[in-house]
């Protein structure tokens, strides 16, 4: 059984990803209200892909729950309906607006790429599961504990998305949920470098250097999601692209802190690479690497931002770009050792 648990860990860790890459393209298609209701979609299970399935035809049964567009409106079936006379169900109650949300709009792209998102969330809870229940079975105490603690981020992460669906519009939910899918992340890639075992000595300063890079990484995340939230309500109110930055630089504090906080970060990364000295191999090299690697990437898609047309597609690259600097350093945190 304790052969399991490697693969497993990389199992959930890699879909745990997915499902924020998809979470971003979910954003950038501008498809989060693509399925209105949850855990179902239009009421269905698997979701409608023309709009004849979502539009009133006598003598259909709807079961309840069933989400239909009249009359430009999203109504939704209060129990099972069969379909005869719409104002006269409507009269009766059979059918209530939907009023969660001010959308009514059905786009199956749209509902596509959001029904996928949530399948892949529901297929990282797979592994998720599978991993708390295989470490118990080994009697491997602190994976047990650290897969129950991933599962438990899981089903909040998952509680937050279905509150959000519910109109109950909490403030930060973007940032929590943020939060929320990078603890998972966290969790896992802890599982998975101790079960790699065999950590690098490192010396003192260098390891200490990657903890506060960490740490300053952790916060350019946090400040970023903060961003984002006022960067969508802008684009809402019809704001152009072109003008975002210049909005954001006038109006937000916490823009100028993520901007220029690109410095700190760097300096805290560089830090830990200078005094790391000739402890690097192999995957050492290559974790050194990848986050220069990403550091460029999230100068570049920064700038674009800042001096450019802030592009609709450097937004989920940015993002997984900075969720991608701070799991490679996290990973490196708990492959090394100090001497
Ligand atoms: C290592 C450095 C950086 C990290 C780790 C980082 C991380 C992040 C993250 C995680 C987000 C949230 C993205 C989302 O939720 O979709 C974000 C948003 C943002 N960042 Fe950065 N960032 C960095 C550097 C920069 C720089 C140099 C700029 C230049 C101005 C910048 C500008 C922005 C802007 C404008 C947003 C909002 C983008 C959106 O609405 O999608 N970032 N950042």
């Amino acid at each position: 059984m304790k052969g399991w648990l490697l693969p497993l860990a990389r199992w959930a860790f890699w879909l745990a990803f997915l499902v924020v890459l998809a979470g971003s393209v979910v954003r950038m298609t501008g498809s989060g209200m693509g399925c209105p209701d949850w855990p179902k979609c239009f009421g269905l299970l698997v979701p409608p892909t023309e709009v004849e399935q979502v539009t009133y035809h006598e003598g259909e049964t709807y079961a309840s729950g069933r989400m239909l567009l009249v009359d430009d409106r999203f109504w939704v079936a209060q129990k099972e309906v069969v379909a005869g006379d719409f104002e006269a169900e409507r009269e009766r109650g059979d059918w209530s607006l939907y009023t969660k949300h001010d959308y009514h709009i059905f786009h199956p792209l749209h509902t596509w790429v959001e029904f996928i998102n949530r399948l892949l969330g529901a297929l990282a809870g797979v592994p998720a599961l599978l991993l708390l229940m295989a470490s118990a079975w080994a009697r491997d105490l602190r994976t047990t504990v650290l897969a129950l603690g991933a599962v438990l981020a899981l089903g909040l992460v998952a509680w937050l998305g279905k509150l959000v669906v519910d109109g109950n519009l909490l403030p930060h939910s973007i940032t929590i949920h943020m939060m929320g899918a990078l603890a998972i992340l966290a969790i896992d890639s802890v599982i998975i470098q101790r079960l790699k075992g065999a950590r690098v000595r490192w010396h003192r300063s260098a390891r200490w250097g990657l903890f506060v890079a960490l740490a300053v990484t952790l916060v350019q995340i946090l400040t970023g999601t903060e961003v984002r939230e006022t960067v969508d309500v802008l684009l809402a109110e019809g704001l152009g692209r072109p003008d975002l930055a210049h909005q954001l630089a006038s109006s937000q504090v916490l823009y100028l802190m993520h901007r220029s906080g690109y410095w700190v970060v760097l300096l805290s990364h560089l830090f830990w690479m200078w005094r790391m000295g000739p402890f690097g191999q192999g995957h050492v090299l290559r974790a050194r690497n990848a986050t220069l690697a990403l550091l460029a990437a999230q100068m570049t898609t920064g700038l674009l931002f800042a001096y450019g047309a802030f592009p609709a597609w450097a937004q989920p690259v940015h993002l997984v770009m900075g969720v991608g600097l701070f799991l490679t350093t996290w990973g490196l945190f708990w492959r090394t050792r100090t001497n």
